[in-house]
């Protein structure tokens, strides 16, 4: 275990001070080295951690407010928030952060435990974790999780759902009383690749704070960027008077639209979003005008002062308006209907009239936030090239498709020769499918000539990123007498905010799976994708199916209910069965999905038997379930990937599969490991940088696993297949053996074309992952809060490669599904901060079963899918099915918030 640092002398930082602010001269330990320094009252350990002594370990998420938790480091053996600590009130002090308990070579025994339980998976929040769990093991080496749950309550975590976090806690203190070693929970892994939670390669980098997410990265001579973004949903910008900036101290230059070289659009289906507005603003946050300064204080004191005429136009806030008559248009070349299809299978119409029951609903969710808890940061500069030519100008961000990005960038700034760095990444869940802050930083370095750093805070972050769409939909639902159903009828409205990003993939995906689980002999949908001055929706785990499954299985239950069919037996009366078909008339060959419900059954009577007999007080408890049926490898998906052997005999893993935390690092090893018979650290990876890979598309879609995992598993059979010909592993051998050291691996989807734009009948996803989740939950019928009790999750997406970053990305999605059901709403110019946004915590959390079934599939990864965004798909219509469950309300408008909780009651009085 590391310890402290001795020191023999005291080192004496340099700090820029305030003209005029008071002085004072303190002298503190810093990871055991003494300091001395003269600061004044306004600087604030983060930025002294981080800016002067360079420990970025310590992160900011939230905008200095205290909400994150990110910046914890440990002051006097308390965990204080870095952030709002003033340097000048610690003289005397001693203080420890991450980079001060251990290193990767020689971790201490709390970052062992985080890496071996699974706890870290983007990393961002983990250096905080690590102090606040630090200081309480320093008083007490057994902790309960209650007090675990207090330590950690200042502390955020968008992707673990914290179970695993309070499970690292509790491992540190077994190793810290030395009940166990984390040698022992290694050697009990075992050598088996697949099947095996093996650590994850970034594991022990992002414990130790040695991990560089973008923020992290300082370029020499690098300027700051700050943004003048729109305060209007609608407006003709008239003018921009930079006068009173100008002259501000540090302000090097501005930059607005005509200074940006190339198209100015950041296209991903229409070239709708300019990288800087022109002419007009559409939504609250549109960018308008760059300054670039010394410092990004003065940066943004430049921005504040720079004034913009706009002239203010009605803003269309909902569908409603924009599809009115005579409504004006967002975008004056494209209709605000800008896209529709609809889904036509059989006589739905037919059908319902001649069902035994039907049901009709409408259901609406919100516009949402994916929050990752990293901000939007991109670093962009030119390198020079050795030999004078053209230098290259270098962008290190957040994407999680570099080179669709940079083919993105290179057109929107008029810059040819471009390479994109993925950096570590603080979390995506869908919203960096889009390139946001890369697009200012790349044409600023271009304009300015010089690096420049843009790290916009919380609030900005928020502002310049695309959400989750909101969807309406009406919802006919039909059955026989033997409670089988007959048809479904959806008419669903997509506010798709000011851009259309992916609204049209996102559509598609919400129909390619509209019929779940089940087998729906006819259906008639219509979706509509619409133009409003509302923030742009784009993807968000899931993006699509979780809007739309929310519909259908509160359908399901209100149908069951009516017909007096237990909500269980009703899905399994209704699973849809190989050879029959789905939504898209697309018929399936696998449908492991009635073996889950029967696995769900005993915790489901389980559950239902928690329910007391008598619930006379205000307090009701109800169960409710969820299905999803989520598909992966849509018709003309590929990857490409490769491996190579090297002159040290190790194998080079190349693909540009990015890793904001899902796991893919650890998917990639295990896989070649397994096929190869090799142990892990025979491989390494080369996946983050445009120069050195192939694209694989994006890591969204639960896609990784199923194809770049598939190219990958090709490519590492043809090395094996080498080998085996020259008779060693070794680089030397292949040589001897006049072989190829590089081999190529494909995977295609088998299927392709698009659904027919009149009837959505077509080819589908290849594979499906299939889950069962049972909601418990509390209802306070005074106060109309909802308390979740328990989530129990039971899935099925083939073979397990990697068990703990599995159940990490169910027990996440569940996690943020149930903020999506109860909390989460994003409203532009309201929703500033993770206290405005509802950001769940430790108090929020709940209890989480993970169930897994394994049924290969046939075209699978060695039988896998993918699992990322599954446990998002049936978390909410579970919850909203166990609030029906313990107070008789519907509430089909997310979230359900205590005042609509309370308001349906108040109805049914
Ligand atoms: S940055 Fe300190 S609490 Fe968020
Ligand atoms: S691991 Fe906690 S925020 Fe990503």
């Amino acid at each position: 275990m590391a310890g402290s640092v001795g020191y023999k002398y005291v080192k004496i930082d340099i700090i820029k001070l305030q003209m005029g602010a008071e002085m004072k001269t303190i002298r503190l330990k810093v990871n055991g080295n003494s300091r001395q320094l003269v600061v004044d009252d306004n600087l604030l350990l983060l930025d002294y951690l981080r800016k002067t002594l360079g420990l970025t370990g310590a992160k900011q998420s939230c905008d200095r407010k205290g909400q994150c938790g990110a910046c914890t480091v440990i002051v006097n053996k308390r965990a204080v928030l870095s952030c709002l600590t003033k340097v000048a009130s610690l003289d005397g002090a001693e203080v420890i952060t991450v980079e001060g308990l251990g290193t990767p070579e020689n971790p201490h025994l709390i970052q062992e435990a985080f890496v071996l339980s699974g706890a870290i998976q983007c990393g961002f929040c983990t250096p905080g974790m690590i102090m606040a769990a630090k200081a309480l093991l320093d008083v007490n080496q057994n902790p309960t999780v209650d007090e675990i749950k207090h330590a950690l309550r200042r502390n955020l975590c968008r992707c673990t759902g914290y179970a695993k976090i309070v499970s690292a806690v509790e491992l540190a203190g077994r190793f810290l009383r030395g009940e166990t070693t984390p040698a022992a929970v290694r050697a009990e892994l075992g050598e088996a690749q697949m099947g095996v939670s093996h650590p994850r390669p970034s594991g022990m980098l992002k414990a130790c704070g040695q991990a560089n997410f973008t923020a992290d990265i300082t370029v020499p001579g690098a300027l700051e960027l700050a943004v003048v973004r729109s305060p209007h949903a609608h407006a003709r910008i008239k003018g921009i008077d930079f006068s009173a900036a100008e002259n501000l101290p540090g302000v090097v230059g501005f930059m607005t639209a005509k200074d940006v070289k190339g198209t100015n659009r950041l296209r991903m289906i229409l070239p709708d979003r300019p990288v800087i507005c022109e002419d007009r603003v559409r939504y609250i946050g549109d960018p308008v005008a760059v300054v670039a300064a010394e410092t990004q204080d003065q940066a943004l004191a430049a921005a504040e002062a720079i004034r913009v005429d706009y002239e203010t136009l009605p803003a269309i806030s909902t569908p409603a308006e924009a599809m009115a008559e005579g409504a004006a248009q967002v975008h004056d070349d494209i209709p605000n209907i800008c896209y529709s299809q609809p889904q036509i299978k059989g006589d739905a119409d037919q059908a319902l009239a001649s069902s035994a029951e039907v049901i009709e609903a409408r259901f609406r969710t919100q516009l949402n936030h994916q929050a990752p808890m990293e901000p939007e940061a991109c670093v962009a500069y030119l390198e020079e090239d050795e030999e004078g030519e053209e230098p290259q100008l270098v962008v290190i961000g957040r994407s999680i498709n570099i080179h669709a990005h940079m083919g993105m960038l290179q057109k929107a700034v008029g810059y040819e020769n471009m390479r994109y760095e993925e950096a570590y990444v603080g979390g995506q869940f869908g919203i960096k499918i889009e390139v946001t802050s890369e697009g200012i930083a790349a044409a600023a370095a271009l304009h300015f000539k010089r690096p420049v750093r843009y790290i916009p805070s919380l609030a900005e972050s928020m502002d310049l990123t695309p959400k989750r769409h909101p969807f309406d939909m009406k919802v006919k639902l039909g059955a026989d007498a033997d409670g089988h159903l007959t048809a479904l009828d959806m008419d669903i409205t997509v506010d798709n905010g000011a851009y259309m990003s992916i609204g049209m993939v996102v559509i598609g995906r919400a129909l390619y799976m509209l019929s779940g689980s089940y087998n729906i002999p006819n259906v008639k949908a219509m979706a509509r994708l619409v133009y409003t001055n509302s923030p742009w929706g784009s993807a968000a785990r899931g993006a699509g199916p979780p809007q739309a499954h929310f519909a259908l299985e509160c359908a399901m239950d209100m149908l069951a209910e009516k017909m007096g069919i237990d909500p269980l037996e009703f899905r399994v009366r209704n699973s849809l069965q190989p050879g029959q078909s789905k939504s898209t008339g697309a018929v399936v060959e696998q449908w492991p999905f009635p073996e889950l419900c029967e696995t769900m059954k005993a915790r489901y009577e389980q559950g239902r038997g928690q329910i007391p007999a008598s619930q006379d007080g205000p307090i009701k408890r109800g169960v409710g379930l969820g299905a999803g049926a989520f598909g992966i490898g849509n018709p003309g998906d590929a990857a490409i990937m490769a491996v190579e052997i090297d002159p040290d005999d190790k194998i080079t893993i190349y693909g540009a599969v990015a890793d904001p935390g899902e796991g893919n690092d650890s998917m990639l090893t295990q896989l070649a490991a397994q096929v190869m018979n090799l142990p892990l650290d025979r491989f390494r990876l080369e996946t983050r940088n445009t120069d050195k890979t192939t694209a694989t598309g994006p890591a969204a879609g639960s896609r990784m696993t199923y194809l770049a995992g598939g190219a990958l598993v090709d490519a590492a059979e043809k090395l094996k297949q080498a080998m085996s010909q020259a008779g060693a592993s070794s680089y030397e051998a292949l040589k001897k053996a006049d072989l190829p050291t590089r081999y190529i691996g494909n995977k295609k989807v088998q299927a392709s074309g698009p659904l027919d734009p009149k009837t959505g009948q077509g080819p589908s996803f290849e594979s499906q992952v299939h889950a069962l989740q049972l909601a418990e939950v509390e209802v306070n019928t005074d106060t109309g809060e909802v308390r979740v009790l328990k989530m129990t999750t039971a899935v099925d997406s083939g073979p397990v490669i990697n068990p703990l970053n599995l159940v990490g990305q169910l027990e996440g999605g569940m996690d943020q599904g149930a903020g999506y059901a109860l909390r989460e709403e994003f409203i532009a110019g309201q929703t500033k901060d993770w206290v405005t946004f509802q950001f769940p915590t430790m108090r929020t959390s709940f209890d989480m079963e993970s169930i897994l079934q394994e049924t290969p599939r046939m075209y699978g990864t060695l039988g896998a899918t993918g699992v990322g965004e599954m446990t998002m798909v049936p978390t909410a219509p579970a919850i909203i099915n166990a609030i029906h469950d313990a107070c008789g309300v519907w509430v089909l408008d997310l979230p359900a918030t205590p005042a609509k909780v309370k308001a349906a009651l108040a109805e049914t009085k």
